[in-house]
């Protein structure tokens, strides 16, 4: 039964398993037991992923001997905040959950943002185990410990880090995934690509990510666990993982979050890259190849916003320190570095990279 499922260690505080493969929601129950011991289990999700997971997930747990309270809010980024919040911090003190209880996210990264900030900062932090549903959970937002709630200034404004204690993400949930949900994951994970390696960005250029997505999932997760051990709190080299994010997150600020994440991810990584290729940063021409990949797996390379808007949006971002922010450059397929430039340069970068 256990066959096929690839496991990845993430050496974090406290350490965890990363595990990959079919069956794991249905399984969830025995896989927790050991882990967690006996205790009450909250399953948070969204109105979206209920319908289709949270009987079988809530069956396996409560089979498994936990006692089990699930929670559903309404699916979308637009309820990534201190309502939905507030309400699942209500609904955990209801149950009475204690210091030793569970919180599991049960979703997308929406769902497993917010479930892992309730988690840490309720009783001042419990467990939290994350169960990804779709491919951009299960390849980055599950696994690095970010927790967060949007505010209506900018994007995951208020969170903390808090590692999960397991992740366990089922690949068969793929398989019913929308085109466009697939998309927008596809895009985080080409973005790993151009991070880390030539071989697996080729893996999104030749469909293997449509294929054989476990595997993929497993390269990019092995990946970004080697980055969050080496800087768990974002100080150094895990700032590299927000590759297309500051004109990204723009764009989702923009557009009032009706633009996915992913989608937004796209379009910021094609800019950046183009930008990066004008303004002489990259060792090569790269930004063709990365706009075809980011196309031929059905993703956004530019946006309806003008680069004021962006450079205005961009400049209340996470990233931002003083007058400074630090962007992150492609020099290759492969190879990316930190670049601090000050906020008023933000414009002209930006202005460089849209199309036409
Ligand atoms: N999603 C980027 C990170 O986890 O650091």
């Amino acid at each position: 039964m256990f066959n096929s499922i690839q496991t990845i260690q993430v050496r974090t505080s406290p350490a965890y398993a990363v595990s990959i493969g079919p069956g794991l929601l249905r399984t969830c129950g025995q896989r927790l037991r050991d882990l967690l011991g006996a205790c009450h289990v909250a399953v948070i999700t969204d109105s979206t992923v209920a319908p289709l997971y949270l009987g079988v997930v809530t069956g396996s747990l409560q089979t498994a001997g936990f006692a089990v309270s699930s929670y559903v809010f309404p699916a979308g980024e637009t309820h990534k905040n201190f309502d939905t919040l507030s309400g699942i911090l209500e609904f955990l003190a209801e149950e009475r959950l204690t210091r030793t209880d569970c919180v599991i996210a049960l979703g997308g990264g929406v769902t497993g943002d917010m479930a892992g900030f309730a988690a840490a900062v309720y009783l001042r932090g419990i467990r939290c185990v994350q169960l990804p549903t779709t491919l951009l959970s299960a390849v980055d937002s599950s696994v690095g410990g970010k927790t967060a709630i949007d505010l209506k200034a900018g994007k995951n404004l208020a969170g903390s880090f808090r590692q999960p204690v397991a992740v366990l993400c089922d690949t068969d949930c793929l398989a019913s995934l929308p085109a466009g949900i697939f998309a927008d994951g596809a895009a985080e994970a080409i973005k790993t690509g151009v991070l880390s390696d030539e071989h697996l960005f080729s893996l999104f250029e030749d469909g293997t990510l449509t294929t054989a997505p476990g595997s993929v999932i497993a390269q990019c997760v092995a990946y970004k666990a080697g980055v969050v051990e080496r800087d768990e709190k974002e100080q150094n080299e895990r700032r590299l993982l927000n590759l297309g994010h500051t004109v990204g997150h723009a764009i989702e600020t923009c557009s009032g979050y009706t633009i996915p994440h992913g989608h937004a991810v796209a379009a910021g990584l094609a800019i950046i890259a183009r930008s990066a290729e004008k303004l002489g940063w990259t060792d090569a021409p790269i930004a063709d190849r990365i706009a075809a990949c980011l196309q031929k797996n059905g993703l956004p390379t530019g946006t309806e916003y003008g680069a004021a808007e962006l450079a205005h949006a961009a400049s209340a971002d996470k990233k931002r320190t003083g007058g400074d922010i630090t962007l992150v450059i492609p020099r290759r397929i492969g190879l990316c570095e930190l670049k601090k430039v000050p906020v008023a340069e933000l414009l002209p970068v930006i202005q460089a990279g849209l199309e036409g």
